[in-house]
């Protein structure tokens, strides 16, 4: 068993790690500078409500010995991080860059396990890109996963860190055993589209025009609870240091997403057609080969299961 620190555990990703972590019996320490959503209150073995970057944190974080660091927290939209760049370079690299330098003079054993994004791709020409393929990230929430992925891979031949990088490509569903999911609010399409069906709200598909087989924009969806796994997975030193995306390796249209949902709710909300979203590429869509190569079946849920359960969270 391992002693794991997830800092943005009170967060969709961290918080669902947290859970999949304790429930296979590992010890879990949970930093957030935000306080925890009461489901998730009395998760962690030990929770410190600080910025993971302050000096108490750093100090914190050394003295827990941890076997591995999982760090989710950041700040994690891409609009928002177009008009105010500054918060994301600051919050995401700076910070970041701050706590790998703890790890290096004073954890050396500690492995490094990052959330990245699908945004460090940008608008790749090809569907189903690989970890190899050209980075051109087109915001400064994707530049900034970018640089601290190469920081990552630096300090790795330079200092020997030990580190693992997930691309994520589009979390969504919630905790299978309901405990956990989206907070209210949330922006992301799944999420969303199911907020609006319960409430018997609007929903808008952002674009019909694009160059894709229904003209809308084309994701891969993961579910929050698989991405959980492949951090549980990393914690092994089998997996070997580097980046790996997270995906399905499948494309779904908005469109499709829409269908699936009101079947599987038996309901719909209004549906309304909107202008693109500034910066959505038409398409984004993973390989997640190389770590199911190393990994085995780590995703265990499909687009069906993942609108079930985020569903069940809702509802
Ligand atoms: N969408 C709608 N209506 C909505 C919300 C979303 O039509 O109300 C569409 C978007 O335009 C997009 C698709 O649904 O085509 C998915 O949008 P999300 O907001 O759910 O997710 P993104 O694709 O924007 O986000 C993902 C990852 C990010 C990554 C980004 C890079 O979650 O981590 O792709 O493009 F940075």
């Amino acid at each position: 068993m391992s002693v794991v620190i997830i800092t943005g555990v009170a967060g969709y990703i961290g918080g669902q790690t947290a859970l999949l972590l304790k429930d296979a019996g590992h010890t879990v320490y949970g930093i957030d500078r935000r306080d925890p959503p009461k489901h998730l209150l009395g998760v962690c073995d030990g929770y410190l409500y600080q910025d993971f970057a302050s000096d108490v944190a750093l100090s914190w974080i050394i003295q827990k010995q941890p076997d591995a660091i999982i760090h989710c927290a950041g700040t994690s939209l891409v609009g928002p991080s177009v008009t105010n760049p500054s918060e994301y370079y600051n919050n995401n690299v700076v910070k970041t860059l701050k706590l790998l330098d703890i790890v290096c003079k004073s954890l050396p054993r500690t492995r490094f396990i990052f959330s990245s994004s699908a945004a460090v791709y940008g608008e790749p020409i090809m569907e189903g890109c690989h970890e190899v393929d050209p980075c051109i990230p087109v915001s400064p929430y994707g530049e900034s996963k970018l640089i601290i992925d190469m920081m990552l891979e630096s300090y790795h031949r330079a200092y020997s860190l030990d580190y693992v990088s997930f691309r994520y490509f589009n979390a969504c569903g919630a905790d299978p055993k309901g405990r956990h999911g989206q907070e209210p609010g949330a922006t992301h399409l799944i999420a969303k589209y199911l907020e609006a069906t319960r409430d018997d709200g609007t929903f808008k598909i952002y674009g019909v025009d694009y160059p894709t087989a229904d003209g809308t924009c084309v994701r891969d969806y993961v579910h929050v609870e698989d991405i959980a796994r492949a951090h549980a997975l990393a914690l092994d030193r089998k997996i070997p240091a580097g980046v790996y995306n997270l995906g399905s390796n499948q494309g779904t249209s908005v469109k499709q997403v829409v269908d699936r949902a009101m079947a599987i709710t038996g309901k719909r909300p209004e549906i309304m057609f909107g202008a693109a979203r500034a910066g959505d590429p038409p398409a984004l869509t993973a390989s997640s080969s190389k770590f199911d190569l190393v990994a085995g079946a780590w995703r265990h849920h499909d687009l069906d299961t993942i609108i079930q359960h985020a569903w069940a969270w809702y509802v």
